[in-house]
């Protein structure tokens, strides 16, 4: 294009912008604040992101009371497998339990997801009553909706069935997915808008991050079959695919990956393949991010998250089963979920807003 045709364009978008009465930088322009109905359709954007970031970090407590949950053995606190409405959603036959110290961290842990029920629900209401014209934003207030009556299906369904490690993995498995969920209607609901132009997408850190996002969902999801067969195995009590290697990490049993050796040693080590090839992907983004200064604080904070979370995963190993290094293993796996996601998100454009101003100002030629 010539400069005559850019500055042309230039204009014509200007031109644009002015008939609307917007900036082309987005909301800060003064047509912005004097116009009612961007100003009212701004404080629901706000409320929304409010209530979807509230949402986000209750999930994320709920992942990790349901992990203290499952160490302090009270999965089946409020009742054992097969007790019907007896365990579950009454809890011991009451509807608020008193009696034991299990029964409460299972109480905590329904307790904080009647919380986040009650925060979707807000979410729904505030997207259908106030923010009919965003689309993406109804569509996912009603997947939330789905999400969490499948999570609440399946919660029921892991304490009924005695724990089995598919459930506890697709428990863990639903839950991130809410989680990034609830963080990108966080950031699409931001009352700063884009102006829609076209800007360039970092297609390499973008195509990296969505590969070390997808392998870290894996690792996270074998992570829940391993701690899902803690009842099973010889180690006293259980040890399941925890113990499967022994005390050795990154040998196994003598062996660099002895798969067939036994069922146990077999998922302990899809776990750490998968772990791999996560470190891989997440380390090679960190490196592109960093180098082309794109995504923000984002990738540091993926790159520190997966070291320590490696760490503690050889802790986890190292020193056996401890509930305090099992629990803060899985809240890190969730922080480097979330910093993935977090990190995707910089990377994409700032969408552009849907609102249509009632009344036009008069185009500039
Ligand atoms: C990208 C890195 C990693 C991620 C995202 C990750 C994630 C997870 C998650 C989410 C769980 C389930 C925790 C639970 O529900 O209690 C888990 C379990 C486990 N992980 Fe990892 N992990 C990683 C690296 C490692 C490494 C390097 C090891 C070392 C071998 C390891 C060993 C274990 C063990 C032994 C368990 C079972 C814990 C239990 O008994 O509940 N992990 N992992």
């Amino acid at each position: 294009m010539t400069g005559s045709g850019l500055s042309g364009y230039a204009r014509s978008i200007r031109r644009v912008f002015r008939a609307h009465g917007r900036s082309p930088h987005g909301w800060r322009g003064t047509g912005d604040r004097n116009n009612p109905q961007i100003v009212n359709e701004q404080a629901h954007l706000r409320r929304f992101r409010r209530l979807t970031a509230a949402a986000a970090a209750a999930t994320f407590l709920l992942t990790v009371v349901g992990g203290i949950v499952r160490v302090s053995d009270s999965g089946l606190g409020c009742g054992p497998a097969g007790s019907g409405a007896h365990g579950w959603p009454l809890c011991g036959g009451r509807l608020i339990p008193i009696v034991d110290t299990k029964m409460i961290v299972e109480y905590t842990h329904r307790f904080l997801a009647i919380v986040l029920t009650v925060l979707i629900a807000g979410i729904v209401w505030q997207a259908v009553r106030h923010l009919r014209a965003h689309q993406r934003l109804l569509d996912g207030a009603v997947v939330c909706v789905v999400l969490v009556l499948l999570q609440a299906l399946l919660g029921g369904l892991t304490v009924e069935h005695g724990l089995e490690e598919l459930l506890v993995a697709a428990h863990l498995a639903m839950a991130m997915l809410l989680l990034a969920l609830l963080m990108t209607l966080t950031w699409l609901a931001r009352p700063e808008r884009g102006d829609g132009a076209a800007t360039a997408l970092p297609r390499g850190a973008v195509r990296l991050v969505a590969a070390g996002a997808t392998l870290v969902l894996a690792t996270i999801i074998a992570g829940g079959v391993v701690a899902g067969t803690e009842k099973r195995g010889t180690v006293d009590p259980g040890g399941g695919a925890h113990m499967a290697c022994g005390k050795e990490f990154p040998t196994c049993n003598g062996g660099v990956l002895p798969f067939g050796s036994g069922e146990l040693v077999d998922i302990q080590l899809v776990h750490r393949v998968l772990m791999l090839l996560a470190v891989v992907a997440v380390v090679w983004f960190v490196v592109v991010a960093v180098r082309d200064g794109v995504a923000g604080y984002w990738p540091a904070l993926a790159g520190a998250l997966l070291t320590t979370q490696v760490l503690l995963g050889a802790l986890n190993v190292w020193l056996g089963m401890h509930p305090g290094l099992i629990v803060a293993h899985l809240a890190l796996g969730t922080l480097l979920w979330a910093a993935l996601i977090g990190a995707a998100l910089a990377l994409l454009p700032v969408p552009e807003s849907r609102v249509v101003p009632a009344r036009a100002a008069p185009v500039v030629a």
